[in-house]
């Protein structure tokens, strides 16, 4: 068994990863526009599942720095805090804030300590794409549950398992399943490509994990999309062509009950 990374170690690693990344200006750190701003929730939720009228609800962005989410959210009459552990894209929402008169409150921690904020401190909690960024999914589960008052919505983007199991490029046989499902510790990096960031420490989570650990967080799952990125037409190797194959990512509406669920782990496997 390989042995299991420090933890700080991790969140060291990624922080810097993602403070090149503002610095590269990369796609994942540029903030709304003024399009965005006005439409408001229809960019962010099109499935309408946070209804439409998000005025006075307390709005936790997790992991969500970079000037887009939390100035979203904020324009759509949220009361808004985003939190990311990357100082670079908690000041680009800073930034906006100040651009766009948005009161928004920003706060530097990693997404499994929110120790910080009361027991049901939030009405909903949206989370983009960041639980890869760690190891253990459970953590950030519980840390949700804690925060987000009973009968809240927690809706979150995940990295699809099979995604991170699959080579980027394609070979003469398609794109190929390289990484056991069953596995541990960080997935090999992978430069230059949409679907991994450059530099980060990433981490596959099973469906298990995934829906599993959200039901014994407390939490009802009322919906699960795969928002489509297949292009019919788009080249060989390319983002759109490889999303024909595999779905990127899966987009979850969670309930936080009034009931806590278990913690303990339940799985089948046993790492050897
Ligand atoms: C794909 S970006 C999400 C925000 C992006 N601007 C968007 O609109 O989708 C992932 C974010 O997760 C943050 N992140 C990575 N590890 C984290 C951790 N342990 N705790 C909190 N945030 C983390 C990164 O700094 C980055 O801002």
């Amino acid at each position: 068994m390989t042995e299991p990374l420090d933890p700080q170690a991790i969140l060291d690693r990624n922080r810097r990863a993602w403070d090149r990344l503002v610095a590269r200006d990369d796609g994942f750190t540029r903030p709304a526009d003024d399009q965005a701003c006005r439409d408001g929730l229809r960019t962010v939720d099109p499935l309408g599942w946070l209804g439409d009228d998000l005025r006075g609800k307390r709005v936790l962005c997790l992991a969500a720095g970079g000037g887009r989410q939390g100035p979203i959210y904020a324009s759509a009459g949220g009361i808004v805090t985003v939190v990311d552990l990357s100082p670079a894209m908690l000041e680009r929402d800073r930034q906006v804030a100040l651009e766009r008169r948005l009161d928004l409150r920003t706060v530097e921690t990693s997404m499994d300590d929110l120790g910080m904020f009361d027991v049901g401190e939030f009405d909903v909690v949206i989370h983009p794409v960041a639980t890869c960024y760690l190891p253990d999914i459970a953590a950030v589960y519980r840390q949700v549950a804690r925060v987000l008052r009973s009968g809240g919505i927690y809706v979150s983007q995940h990295k699809t398992p099979t995604s991170l199991q699959t080579a980027i490029a394609p070979s003469e046989r398609g794109y190929l399943l390289e990484e056991p499902y069953y596995r541990t510790g960080p997935l090999p990096e992978v430069a230059g490509s949409r679907l991994r960031e450059e530099g980060c420490l990433e981490f596959l989570h099973r469906w298990e994990e995934l829906i599993g650990g959200l039901c014994r967080a407390g939490f009802v799952i009322e919906d699960l999309v795969e928002p489509c990125h297949a292009k019919a037409e788009d080249p060989i190797g390319s983002f759109g062509h490889r999303a024909r194959f595999v779905a990127p990512y899966v987009r979850i509406k969670a309930r936080r009950t009034g009931v806590e669920g278990g913690t303990e782990r339940r799985s089948l496997w046993i790492p050897s």
